[in-house]
């Protein structure tokens, strides 16, 4: 069985295929260039970009793996949450390849592609996947900033989320305040590289007793330094060190607490800021100190990619769990998805 999935929710456009053997090809164009004069995501040049760049990517996937549209199965594209006129060209598209083909077409949630993710690259994906649930699923992104309890594929419970803004948007403004170019994340990381923590800045409800966390307050707070400081390259690196401390800090105490309510102590983090080395260092100290399981993606799949929404489409068609929906979601629930 092969399974076709396109990612077009935000600024990436991305197509692969997944088979029972696992990833067959896939081709993935960042719009980052296009973005970047704009210091942030314009959703209009990223849907009409989607339009210009899906035909490639579908003309790439197949000269790259041999396959053809008659060998597919399923189409399998993200519905949500996402920007709806992105979402719209890759719903589009898939239609029309089913249409065209007469198989099967499926919404993915953008981010069961996220949790899935994790086993992307692992030759023992299909066991591993079967066996992670139950997990924490701990989503770490630029739209998204939650920690769920995974029972099992497809049964999502929010065991918390952010108040406000995600922990990715965070990183990328306090970026873009500091003049960083556009996505400002990973920009911001490997400055901190070169910087001390030496601003005492907030953990926004580190000690609120349950896994809620905030990132507008601590991003406010980070202004406040940059305003009243010399603005050096030695002033950004610090704050770049301590602004991710916090953030990471904040990440770990929520983790910790997310095991001690639900008792389950495997956790996978995904989503962009996964990728972030303190982070990872982070919680693999924490684990170590109590015998956690952290699983993480490897770093080309913690942002957004084909193979996450093909693999969630070949899990979804496998088990006879297919979502059909006619609309597109900028909103989307993942506690009402399920199997
Ligand atoms: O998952 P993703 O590609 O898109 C969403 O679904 O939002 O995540 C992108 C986010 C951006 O905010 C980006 O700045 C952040 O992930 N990011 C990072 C790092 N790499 C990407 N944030 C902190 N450290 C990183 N190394
Ligand atoms: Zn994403």
């Amino acid at each position: 069985m092969i399974v076709c999935g396109i990612e077009t929710s935000c600024d990436e456009t991305a197509i692969a295929l997944w088979s029972d053997e696992g990833l067959l090809g896939e081709a993935l164009y960042s719009q980052i260039k296009q973005h970047r004069p704009y210091g942030g995501v314009v959703p209009e040049i990223a849907a009409r970009d989607h339009l210009r760049i899906l035909p490639e990517c579908w003309q790439e996937v197949c000269r790259q793996t041999g396959v053809s549209i008659q060998d597919i199965d399923s189409f399998a594209y993200t519905a949500g949450p996402g920007l709806v006129g992105c979402l719209l060209t890759g719903q589009s598209f898939a239609q029309g390849l089913s249409i065209a083909s007469g198989k099967s077409l499926q919404a993915i949630h953008h981010l069961e592609g996220h949790l899935m993710s994790v086993v992307i690259g692992e030759p023992d994906w299909h066991d591993t996947l079967k066996q992670l649930p139950p997990f924490l699923g701990c989503l770490f992104s630029g739209g998204h900033c939650m920690i769920l309890a995974v029972s099992e594929w497809g049964k999502y419970e929010v065991i918390g989320s952010t108040c406000d803004d995600a922990i990715g948007e965070a990183f990328d403004k306090v970026a873009k305040m500091m003049g960083l170019a556009y996505p400002g994340g990973p920009e911001l990381a490997k400055l901190a590289v070169s910087g001390q923590v030496v601003y005492d800045l907030p953990r926004p409800m580190i000690h609120s007793g349950d896994a809620m966390m905030s990132f507008s307050g601590l991003k406010t707070a980070c202004r406040q330094v940059w305003l009243k400081s010399s603005k050096s390259d030695q002033v950004k690196a610090d704050l770049a060190a301590s602004f991710q401390a916090a953030c990471v800090d904040v990440c770990v105490r929520k983790i910790k607490y997310a095991v001690d309510k639900t008792g389950i102590d495997r956790a996978v983090i995904s989503g962009g800021v996964s990728a972030n080395r303190l982070l990872r260092q982070s919680l693999s100290e924490l684990s170590s100190q109590y015998g956690y399981n952290m699983v993480y993606p490897s770093l080309k799949y913690c942002t957004d990619n084909g193979a996450m929404i093909a693999l969630a489409g070949w899990w979804r068609h496998k088990s006879g769990n297919m979502l059909s929906i006619s609309d597109v979601r900028s909103r989307w629930p993942l506690a009402s998805l399920g199997i």
